[in-house]
C-alpha cells in the first residue's frame, strides 16, 4: 500500500517539474543572458521558432533619432515582421532593451554579424537618417540586397535622387516613406474627390512652431528645413490627389531665426489646370497642420479643426480632415453638407503592411519616382525663393543624375555582395 502511494507522487512531481521548466523556459534563458551575446542567442532562437510558423520579414531601422523609434515600435508590433536590429552611429540601449533586438553602429557591422552567424541578411530596412545621408546609406543597403523604405524626402535634390534611383533599380525594391498617403482621410478623399467635379482650386497650410532644441545643424540647413521636412509631405498628398504640379511661385516669410529657410507662401499650378495657394512655416503656433489636425503623430496632440485642406470643385467643396463635401443647387438655397466616412487606421502600420506585400510581390504604392516628383517641386520652390520668379517644375527625364553623392563618378553597378553561406533564417 505504502509503495503504491509513493510511485504516483514521484510521477506527479516529475510532471510538475517538466511543465514548470517548459513554462519558464524563456525567463530562465533571459536570466542566464546578461550581456548582449545572451540576448542575441535568445532572439535567434525566437527567429527560428517563428520561421517554422510564419516567415516573418526581418526588418532593420537605420537611424534612431526622432522618427526611427516610431518605426521600430510599428515593426515590433507587426505580426508579419521582426525587428532584426537597430543601426545608429550612437548606441541606443533603451530601444534595444525595449524591443529585445540587436544594435549595430553601422551597416558593415550588421553584415559582419550576419556572415559570422550564418544568418540571412535582413529583408528590408527603414532609412531614418538625416535627409542628406539617405543616398549613401540606401546605396550601401542595396549592395546587400536589402529592400528599402526611405524616409521622405528621398534625398534633398532630384539629381541625388535620380542617381539613387538608377543605382538601386535593378537591385532592390524602394518604397518612399510618404506614409500620409496611407492615412484613412487621404484614402477616402482620393476615393471621393470625383464627387466635387472639376477641381478648380485648393487652399491649405502647414503651420506649426517647433521647439528650439529641435534645431540641430542639419535641421537649420535648407536640406533639413520646413520645405524638405514638412511641406514635402503636403506636396506629395496634393500631387497624389490632384496630379503633378507644373509651376510654382514662392514668396519667403519673414526670417526671424538664423535658419536657411523659415517658410513661404506659395502659388501652385497643377498640370490639370487646378490652382493652389499654400502657406508653410515652422515658426507659427497653430493647429493648421496635418499632425495637429488629424492626430496622426503621437508626439503632436490632436487639435481637431475643419478645413486644413479646402479643395474647390465646380460641383462642391471637399474639406479635410473633417471629411465634408459642401454643395448647393442654387446659391439662395441652404448649403448641403455631406459627411463622408471617417475610417480609422494607423498610416505607419498600413505603410509597413504594404511594404511586406511589396516584398511578397505587390506593386509599390509610393515609388521612388513619386518621391522624386515631390523633391522636384521643392527644388522649383527653392529656385523661386532665390530668383523671385515663377518656376516650371523640371521633368525627371531631363534631370542629370549626381553620382558623386553615391561616391561614384558614373554608374557602374556592382554585383550584389555575397551572402552568408549557412542560412538559419528563411
Ligand atoms: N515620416 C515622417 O513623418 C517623418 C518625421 C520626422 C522625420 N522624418 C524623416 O526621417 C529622417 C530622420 O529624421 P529625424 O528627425 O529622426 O532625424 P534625427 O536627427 O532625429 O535622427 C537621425 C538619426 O540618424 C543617425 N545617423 C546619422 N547618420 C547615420 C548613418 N550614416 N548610419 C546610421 N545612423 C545614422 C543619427 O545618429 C540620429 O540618431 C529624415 O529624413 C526626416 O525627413 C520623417
Amino acid at each position: 500500500m505504502k509503495v503504491d502511494l509513493e510511485v504516483p507522487n514521484t510521477l506527479i512531481l516529475l510532471v510538475i517539474g517538466i511543465a514548470s521548466i517548459l513554462l519558464l523556459k524563456d525567463k530562465i534563458l533571459s536570466l542566464l543572458s546578461h550581456g548582449d551575446q545572451g540576448k542575441k542567442s535568445v532572439k535567434d532562437k525566437r527567429i527560428i521558432k517563428h520561421s517554422k510558423k510564419m516567415v516573418k520579414k526581418q526588418i532593420i531601422v537605420v537611424g534612431a533619432g526622432l522618427i526611427g523609434p516610431r518605426h521600430a515600435h510599428h515593426v515590433s508590433i507587426n505580426p508579419r515582421c521582426e525587428l532584426f536590429a537597430i543601426v545608429d552611429l550612437f548606441p541606443v540601449p533603451e530601444l534595444v532593451e525595449k524591443y529585445n533586438t540587436r544594435y549595430f553602429q553601422n551597416i558593415k557591422d550588421l553584415i559582419g554579424y550576419c556572415d559570422s552567424n550564418g544568418l540571412k541578411y535582413p529583408d528590408g530596412a527603414i532609412v531614418c537618417t538625416p535627409n542628406h545621408t539617405h543616398a549613401k546609406v540606401s546605396k550601401e543597403l542595396s549592395d546587400y540586397g536589402i529592400n528599402l523604405i526611405i524616409e521622405k524626402p528621398v534625398t534633398p535634390t532630384p539629381e541625388d535622387s535620380k542617381a539613387l534611383k538608377l543605382y538601386t533599380m535593378n537591385k532592390v525594391k524602394v518604397l518612399v516613406g510618404h506614409h500620409r498617403r496611407f492615412h484613412p482621410v487621404i484614402k477616402e478623399a482620393k476615393a471621393k474627390i470625383k464627387q466635387i467635379g472639376d477641381v478648380l482650386a485648393i487652399q491649405g497650410s502647414w503651420c506649426l512652431k517647433k521647439h528650439h532644441e529641435y534645431y540641430n545643424d542639419w535641421r537649420k540647413s535648407r536640406s533639413g528645413g520646413p520645405m524638405l521636412i514638412n511641406l514635402v509631405h503636403d506636396l506629395d498628398l496634393l500631387q497624389y490627389l490632384l496630379g503633378p504640379v507644373q509651376s510654382v511661385f514662392a514668396e519667403p516669410l519673414k526670417n526671424l531665426r538664423d535658419h536657411d529657410d523659415e517658410g513661404c507662401s506659395l502659388v501652385l499650378k497643377f498640370k490639370s489646370g487646378t490652382i493652389g495657394t499654400f502657406v508653410v512655416s515652422d515658426n507659427i503656433p497653430s493647429p493648421f497642420n496635418f499632425e495637429n489636425a488629424t492626430g496622426e503623430n503621437p508626439l503632436i496632440p490632436h487639435c481637431p479643426i475643419d478645413g486644413l485642406y479646402r479643395i474647390f470643385g465646380n460641383k462642391g467643396t471637399l474639406s479635410l480632415p473633417d471629411m465634408k463635401i459642401y454643395s448647393t443647387e442654387h446659391w439662395h438655397k441652404p448649403m448641403v453638407v455631406e459627411e463622408l466616412n471617417r475610417p480609422v487606421g494607423v498610416p505607419f502600420d498600413d505603410q509597413l503592411n504594404h511594404f511586406v506585400d511589396v516584398l511578397n510581390g505587390d506593386l509599390i504604392k509610393c515609388t521612388i519616382d513619386d518621391g522624386i516628383s515631390a523633391v522636384l517641386v521643392t527644388q522649383a520652390i527653392m529656385e523661386s525663393l532665390d530668383t523671385g520668379e515663377r518656376v516650371i517644375v523640371k521633368d525627371l527625364s531631363v534631370v542629370e543624375p549626381n553620382f558623386n553623392v553615391l561616391g561614384l563618378k558614373e554608374l557602374t553597378p556592382e554585383p550584389l555582395k555575397p551572402m552568408a553561406t549557412a542560412i538559419k533564417v528563411n
